[in-house]
């Protein structure tokens, strides 16, 4: 596959996540997110584990990327998980309790997903998010994401290559690239890619893939890949929602 072995998805492995709890609470670089700051964060559980993030983007829907919810064989065929592998807590930074747990019963990939390249898919609950102050959908970009800017990411993913999972809701803050300052980093950048930059040991890792990167209050990307592990200095690969703007509409309820 293509770049394979130098890109790694973002995923954590489906037995044995299961981290203590950090005292000092840096993801790769991150801080702690205060209560509701990010009330569309949702933690993905794969068999009763943390495996990804999400975000809420309506009462039934949330997206997360594809490779959370599928596995890809060699030749290319993508087999979509069972949903009733798949529940989603929500309405808290804690990953082991408080919120709501609800149950995945419908998942969508998206259809030309490989390549790390098109890594979203949506999903849709049994039971709809009651909104309150710490459950809350986001709303999808209503610009394209601009270059050199602040971008906020947030998750559960490991705070170090290799590391442990946080128990709390970590976030960061990155570093939007052209296309073209991708493609010379890391030697891939399409349009439907959000690259972004950072200093060394800071950036996305295990666990975050699926969670939000947020621009002006909206989500605008979704964690995908890292380029030679988490924590070194090359940037960080999202799946570019504005991109994909249309494709979300038309397969959920907004
Ligand atoms: C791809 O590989 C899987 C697992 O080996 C197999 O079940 C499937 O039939 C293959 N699909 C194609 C199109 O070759
Ligand atoms: C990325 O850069 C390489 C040269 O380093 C070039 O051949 C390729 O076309 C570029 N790809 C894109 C998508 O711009």
């Amino acid at each position: 596959m293509l770049l394979q072995g130098i890109l790694s998805v973002l995923l954590i492995a489906v037995v044995g996540c299961q981290a203590a709890p950090s005292i000092d609470g840096r993801v790769v670089g991150g801080v702690d997110a205060t209560q509701a700051q990010f009330p569309h964060q949702i933690s993905l559980r794969n068999s009763g584990s943390h495996s990804c993030g999400g975000s809420i983007l309506s009462r039934y829907w949330v997206l997360t990327a594809a490779h959370c919810v599928s596995n890809t064989y060699e030749n290319g065929t993508v087999v979509v998980y069972p949903a009733s592998n798949l529940n989603i807590r929500a309405g808290t930074n804690d990953r082991f309790s408080g919120g709501v747990l609800v149950q995945v019963v419908e998942i969508i990939v998206h259809e030309n997903y490989g390549n790390f390249l098109n890594d979203l898919a949506v999903m849709r609950v049994e039971t709809p998010f009651i909104f309150s102050e710490n459950i809350q959908p986001i709303s999808l970009p209503s610009e394209n994401t601009p270059a050199n800017a602040d971008i906020i990411i947030s998750g559960w993913g490991r705070l170090s290559a290799g590391g442990d999972l946080p128990r709390y809701l970590q976030w960061n803050t990155l570093t939007s690239m052209t296309l073209e300052a991708c493609n010379a980093s890391i030697g891939y950048g399409y349009e439907n890619m959000l690259c972004l930059l950072h200093p060394a040991n800071n950036g996305a890792c295990n666990g975050d893939s699926g969670g939000p990167a947020h621009y002006n209050g909206e989500v605008v990307g979704i964690a995908g890949f890292v380029y030679g592990g988490c924590g070194n200095v090359y940037p960080d690969g999202y799946a570019r929602v504005y991109y994909f703007n249309d494709w979300i509409r038309a397969h959920t309820d907004l």
